[in-house]
């Protein structure tokens, strides 16, 4: 059976201006080889999505949004809504851990975002993962299941498939602390475990799941080879240019 195909995102976060994003974008698609088993997606800053979008090679590549508000319009000052962000870009982030803390961002926006998602034809990536000391607590499958009850209360069994999960444990983001295989295989198991007691045996097996946290190109494809693991998202290593085409690369192995 031919394993499923695997799914790179690489957040860029608040880096690369406008100017910088359009050459790193040129470099990328120079850089890289296209795998019909890997879809590659990039999260710039909101800015370059609309040049992005034009520049774009999208048989290489997709854009993604790294946040949006869930209301379509309205008077919501600094805010950009999905649907201003419909056509431009193919995936979204919710709940990303940076949103959740820094930001207060709950369960009930990242419930209402996936839904602004899915209503725009924006796939979400709804980003969910226990802190250290809920790890330490042995918390960590109570706060999975939470945040994803939470989050695809109003999806329907037909929707799930258009969602993609990422499980990013708090404590390894951005820390250079990456979660042992072994831990990021039980929390896949719990999700698709949840994901099971929610939308049924065969959504559980077809959902995307990803893994992120202090991804890097030697570690890579430890995760990769992980049972459930679909892909991964990338913070840091997707900003060099090398480290990021190296993880497609070791995605394109790991789906052969
Ligand atoms: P990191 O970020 O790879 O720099 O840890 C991952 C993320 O925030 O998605």
């Amino acid at each position: 059976m031919a394993a499923q195909k695997k799914l790179i995102i690489g957040n860029w976060k608040m880096n690369l201006n406008v100017q910088e994003a359009s050459t790193y974008l040129h470099k990328l698609e120079a850089a890289m080889k296209v795998h019909r088993d890997v879809t590659v997606v990039i999260t710039p800053t909101m800015l370059a999505l609309q040049p992005l979008s034009l520049q774009i090679n999208r048989h290489k590549l997709k854009l993604a949004a790294q946040n949006f508000h869930w209301r379509d319009f309205g008077a919501i000052t600094g805010e950009v809504s999905a649907t201003q962000l419909r056509g431009l870009v193919t995936y979204a982030l919710v709940g990303h851990s940076e949103r959740r803390h820094m930001f207060g961002e709950s369960t009930k926006d990242t419930r209402e975002k996936v839904q602004a998602a899915l209503r725009n034809h924006i796939t979400p990536v709804l980003c969910i993962g226990e802190t250290k000391a809920e790890r330490t607590n042995e918390e960590t499958n109570d706060v999975l299941r939470d945040q994803l009850v939470g989050g695809l209360a109003n999806v329907t069994s037909e929707e799930v498939d258009q969602v993609v999960i990422a499980y990013e444990p708090v404590w390894a983001i951005g820390t250079g602390n990456n979660a042992s295989p072994h831990d990021v295989e039980a929390a896949i198991l719990t999700i698709r475990s949840q994901i099971r007691h929610l939308f049924g045996r065969d959504k559980a097996a077809s959902v995307t799941v990803l893994y992120g946290g202090s991804i890097t190109a030697d570690s890579a494809a430890d995760y990769l080879a992980l049972r459930g693991v679909d892909g991964l998202l990338v913070g840091g290593a997707s900003l060099k240019l090398h480290e990021f085409t190296s993880i497609i690369e070791k995605a394109h192995s790991a789906a052969e």
